[in-house]
């Protein structure tokens, strides 16, 4: 039977041979490849700093840090992302404001603007699934009311909006190394994206228990380090991340064409959007049987994400509002295999299984 898993990472003899000579090299943590992967990363991306840290998690954290997120502050967010975004707001003592989809699943700024109060300070654009937000409709609402915007790009490395790449349209950044994201390490792995000094200088600070120099600390950080294998992986990965998105825009594509016609929602790409496809996800009010069906079949298929975070027990002391658009969304949501390292006969195999189901 065929075994088609919803992710594949690229791990081939290069990037083990990155990882053996650092491992030689006698740096572990934040040595000579960090710094490397650093400048690497933030000239990719067309800004001024990179970060690196332990996840996208702890780069939110730092952020917000950072900005100075005062206790009770409200930070806009959709309630569509995964439960870190809205974590990462909760651990600076922030109040996560949520906010209900457009029609391409990100930040409504429409309903982003309804809840605009005295007291909210920033909001949190998601390219989830590697969909850039409306940008230029979040730098207008922040103009407007004078908000700080904050990318949340764990899911849209490389991906772009008109000549920009995401990323370098708020204040600063945070990304993910996530085994699965665009940009993959072998672990966790995350970095802060910044073209603002003292923001960057402000992250690098409190990454490393607030430390001014080795035995004096400014502030009470924490450790949210990066190490030296991941980074010499990561290096080499960097050069191919815009030739891996490529790979799952045709991949997209494949599937656009062979599963036309069925009743199915299929992701749309917005105007002026470069879509990287971290997840292709489609649509269906038979999302639970289509799935049962896939799996028979071998295939893995992922649900990103069946309670909204705006219903998790985690935030309910905030009494978050109903959402009807994100509600009937996670509903009828199904994540179909994808990243670079799948074949154009494993999304073949995939679009026949799928015509097979609506054909029975
Ligand atoms: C949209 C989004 N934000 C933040 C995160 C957190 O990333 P990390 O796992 O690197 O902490 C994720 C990870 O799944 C994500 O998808």
């Amino acid at each position: 039977m065929t075994s088609i898993p919803l992710s594949r990472p690229p791990i081939d003899d290069e990037i083990k041979q990155a990882v053996l000579a650092a491992i030689d090299s006698g740096h572990y943590i934040l040595g000579p490849q960090c710094r490397a992967l650093e400048a690497e990363l933030a000239a990719h991306a067309g800004t001024g700093h990179a970060v690196l840290t332990s996840s996208a998690t702890a780069g939110l954290w730092l952020i917000f840090r950072a900005l100075e997120v005062k206790p009770g502050a409200e930070i806009l967010v959709p309630a569509h992302t995964a439960f870190p975004t809205v974590e990462a707001i909760c651990a600076a003592e922030g109040t996560p404001v949520f906010v209900d989809v457009d029609d391409w699943y990100t930040l409504d700024v429409k309903d982003a603007a309804s809840k605009v109060t005295p007291r909210t300070v920033g909001m949190v654009p998601v390219h989830l699934y590697g969909q850039p937000a409306d940008l230029p409709a979040v730098q207008d609402l922040a103009a407007r009311y004078g908000l700080w915007v904050l990318e949340d790009c764990a899911q849209a490395q490389g991906a772009s909006w008109g000549p920009r790449r995401v990323g370098t349209f708020g204040r600063a950044a945070a990304f993910s190394f996530y085994p699965s994201k665009n940009l993959p390490a072998l672990g966790d792995g995350g970095a802060v994206l910044t073209s603002d000094d003292a923001i960057a200088a402000r992250c690098r600070q409190l990454r490393d228990h607030g430390r001014l120099s080795k035995d004096v600390h400014a502030e009470v950080g924490f450790n949210l380090r990066f190490n030296e294998l991941q980074a010499a992986a990561l290096r080499v990965l960097l050069r191919r991340l815009d030739a891996m998105n490529d790979r799952r825009r045709a991949l997209a594509a494949r599937y656009a064409e062979g599963l036309a016609g069925l009743p199915l929602t299929l992701p749309a790409e917005r105007e002026h959007a470069r879509h990287v496809f971290h997840l292709y996800v489609v649509r269906t009010a038979r999302r639970q049987e289509l799935a049962a069906f896939l799996r028979a079949r071998g295939i893995a298929t992922g649900i990103h994400y069946p309670v909204p975070t705006h219903r998790q027990p985690a935030v309910e002391r905030f009494h978050p509002p109903a959402l009807p658009r994100t509600e009937r969304l996670v509903e009828e949501i199904l994540s179909l295999p994808m990243s670079a390292n799948h074949t154009e006969a494993e999304i073949d195999a995939v679009v026949a299984a799928v015509r097979d189901f609506f054909a029975r």
